[in-house]
């Protein structure tokens, strides 16, 4: 196998924390990640004493690479120690404000900029796949147009209770934690909401939940690329964005717009992911049918560079468990759908474990929540 960042990634995904038993991407420990011809370089940034188990990760990843390379890798590790405290209070605009506590979570706004193309539904069934592997998933639903998402994981009455710290408590479906603006508002009065109203909203979800320890939180985010949407992902200090389209040409171009809008505020695109990309009659399992015709978010994803996450079928099934309330993934493993939500969830992994693993130490401290 000829050395790259993803066979990197699956080495320190195998180095785990015999305490925790979490690896150590997973612990977001990795930084500066380099892979040249032969080399590998990276750091461990630790806060406080190193732990025992890394005194001799740089071994064991050059002993583990070479193996699956075949050849000798020169592996360089450099252990760095993180300022404590730094990070907490960031000033900005004279203000100071807080970033909200997700230690290594990451924060992902799963966004499209056009409407009804199934970005609920892909948050919702990513959501239960992260969990089926073991992640610790939150999930909130900022659309406040059409919140969606307790509809999907069959919420009807219940609304969420705060606990003794005032703090707001999610509610539990699937094993994944749920927040949704449907919870606050009559959704009839959407219209009336001002982006500053709903980013306000959002940040009070994410600071004042109490979310536990999560290591992802996905933000479902209301389609288009207005005001609100651009306040949300603004004012969130978002680790990164998935942009969901369909294959047709209207919402490519919506999509295109949806890409622009989170890299004119520097926040990465970890990936596209096309969804109704075909249709497979269960009599036919050999047929594919392009009805929104064919490789179109692929395409996009090729020509703005960003990496292309999976295509998700058009399934009967899929749309019958949105309206049941009870995710496609919390049913079965095996139709079509259900593998490609596998499948974008081990991409989503890695995207998301290459993108912080590159990422320069010091840029921990440098994340800035504006308000
Ligand atoms: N791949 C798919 N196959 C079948 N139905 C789908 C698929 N993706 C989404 N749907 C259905 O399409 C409708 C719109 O999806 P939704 O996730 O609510 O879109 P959005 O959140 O982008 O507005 C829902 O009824 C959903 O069940
Ligand atoms: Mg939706």
């Amino acid at each position: 196998m000829k050395l790259s960042a993803e066979v990197v990634i699956q080495v320190l995904k195998s180095i785990k924390n015999p305490d925790t038993g979490r690896d150590i991407l997973r612990e977001d420990l990795v930084r500066d990640l380099k892979v040249n011809t032969n080399t590998v370089q990276f750091s461990i940034v630790v806060e406080g004493r190193t732990p025992k188990f890394l005194e001799n990760v740089e071994s064991k990843a050059r002993e583990l690479i070479s193996e699956k390379v075949g050849a000798p890798v020169d592996v360089n590790v450099t252990l760095e120690t993180a300022m404590i405290g730094l990070g907490q209070d960031i000033m900005q605009g004279g203000k100071v404000s807080s970033k909200p506590d997700f230690g290594r979570a990451t924060v992902l706004a799963i966004a499209s900029g056009k409407g009804g193309v199934g970005k609920s539904t892909v948050a919702v069934n990513l959501a239960v796949s992260l969990v089926k592997k073991g992640y610790n998933v939150g999930l909130v639903d900022t659309d406040i147009y059409g919140p969606s998402i307790p509809t999907m994981f069959g919420i009807k009455e219940e609304k969420p209770r705060v606990n003794q710290d005032r703090k707001i408590i999610p509610l539990e479906r699937f094993g994944v934690k749920l927040l949704s603006m449907g919870f606050l508002t009559d959704t009839n009065q959407a219209v009336i909401w001002r982006g500053p109203m709903v980013s306000n909203a959002v940040r009070q979800f994410l600071s004042d939940a109490d979310w536990g320890d999560l290591d992802f939180l996905l933000l479902d985010l209301p389609p288009g690329t207005g005001d609100i949407q651009l306040t949300i992902v603004q004012t969130v200090a978002l680790t990164g964005s998935i942009i969901v389209s369909t294959p047709q040409t209207v919402a490519l171009a919506d999509a295109r717009r949806g890409v622009a809008m989170f890299q004119n505020v520097n926040v990465p695109v970890l990936g596209i992911i096309e969804n109704m990309a075909f249709f497979t009659p269960p009599e036919l399992p050999d047929k594919k049918y392009y009805i929104f015709g064919e490789g179109g978010a692929r395409n996009l994803a090729t020509e703005l560079n960003v990496p292309f996450l999976g295509e998700i079928p058009i399934e009967v099934l899929l749309r019958e468990s949105g309206d049941d309330g009870v995710p496609l993934m919390e049913r079965i493993t095996e139709s079509p759908s259900a593998k490609a939500f596998n499948e974008l969830a081990d991409q989503t992994l890695h995207q998301t474990s290459l993108y912080r693993a590159t990422m320069p130490s010091q840029e921990k401290i440098e994340i800035v929540y504006r308000s």
